[in-house]
């Protein structure tokens, strides 16, 4: 990787604050701790851990949506921090895991996928419409779609809106945040072979949080470990798949591929003591240069 990192995380830890509820009030959660990541042009990054381990909120540090409590973060080399929402949305686009909830039921397709240029003040109505029509038709939607509501669509139908609104104002990285659990599962490859065709289309940078190791496997360059708020082992996915050196790593390939081929993460909150032993274990990173 020669050019600037297309994304940089620098320390970044984020704790969440205690509540205060009807059980008192409880203690602050480290939810991010000390994570340190390069995102290379053209990469796509997979983020894998067990749920509740810190990825969405990684995610969320990622597109400025969530100021880190410590370190700093990066876009195209600048402080997300000292960024614009506007200036933020034109390096970068999400994808969230749940395409019925993520859609305005009470908007039509066209009016969700200009959206963000209406925002913008760009263009007139008749060229964010045409705009919206074009991006349609690149992630295989009919035209006939503009006027539909997305009560009236499937899951997959959903979720290339999603991708289609992401995509209209051209970001150069997209964050997905388990961008087909969702959905069921003869859908699912169709979407994930969509963004990997929209990759060299659009000369993207992804990064991709999944549960599903084969998800992860198939689609990214390099993955990110997560455990306890951590990444305990990041390195090219073909390392991490050959040769995994963190133990959880090494449990999760294995629960993958004893248990259930694709059916997610181990659980480990029951377990104390294996918790321990994986969080005392260093982490094993490689980042790229
Ligand atoms: N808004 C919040 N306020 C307080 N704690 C939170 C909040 N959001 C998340 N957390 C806590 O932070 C930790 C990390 O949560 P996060 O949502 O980032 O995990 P995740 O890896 O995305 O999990 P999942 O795989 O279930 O989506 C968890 O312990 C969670 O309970
Ligand atoms: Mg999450």
């Amino acid at each position: 990787m020669s050019d600037k990192p297309v994304l940089e995380l620098r320390k970044v830890s984020h704790e969440y604050s205690g509540r205060r509820g009807i059980f008192g009030h409880s203690a602050p959660t480290r939810a991010v701790d000390d994570v340190s990541i390069r995102v290379g042009r053209g990469d796509v990054l997979g983020i894998v851990g067990e749920s509740g381990s810190g990825k969405s909120t990684l995610a969320k540090i990622m597109l400025g949506l969530l100021p880190p409590t410590q370190g700093e973060a990066f876009l195209d080399g600048r402080p997300i921090a000292g960024m614009t929402r506007r200036q933020i949305a034109e390096r970068v686009g999400f994808i969230f895991q749940d395409p019925y909830s993520s859609l305005n039921p009470r908007q039509t397709v066209g009016t969700i996928v200009a959206y963000p240029l209406y925002l913008r003040g760009e263009g007139t109505s008749a060229q964010r419409r045409e705009r919206a029509q074009k991006i349609l038709d690149i992630v295989g939607l009919p035209t006939r779609f503009l006027e539909a509501y997305p009560s009236q669509m499937s899951g997959g139908q959903r979720q290339r809106v999603a991708i289609a609104r992401a995509l209209i104002s051209r970001p150069k990285l997209l964050i997905c945040d388990e961008p087909t659990s969702a959905l069921d599962v003869s859908v699912q490859s169709q979407v994930l072979n969509l963004l990997l065709e929209l990759r060299e289309e659009f000369d993207l940078t992804y990064v991709m949080i999944s549960h599903n190791m084969s998800v992860i496997q198939h689609m990214t360059t390099h993955v990110a470990v997560m455990y306890l708020g951590r990444v305990v082992e990041m390195n090219v996915s073909e390392r991490i798949f050959e040769k995994p050196r963190h133990p959880y790593t090494q449990l999760l390939l294995n629960s993958t591929l004893t248990v259930a081929p694709g059916a997610g993460v181990p659980d480990l909150r029951a377990d104390a003591a294996a918790r321990q032993t994986m969080r005392e274990h260093p982490p094993y990173i490689v980042l790229p240069d």
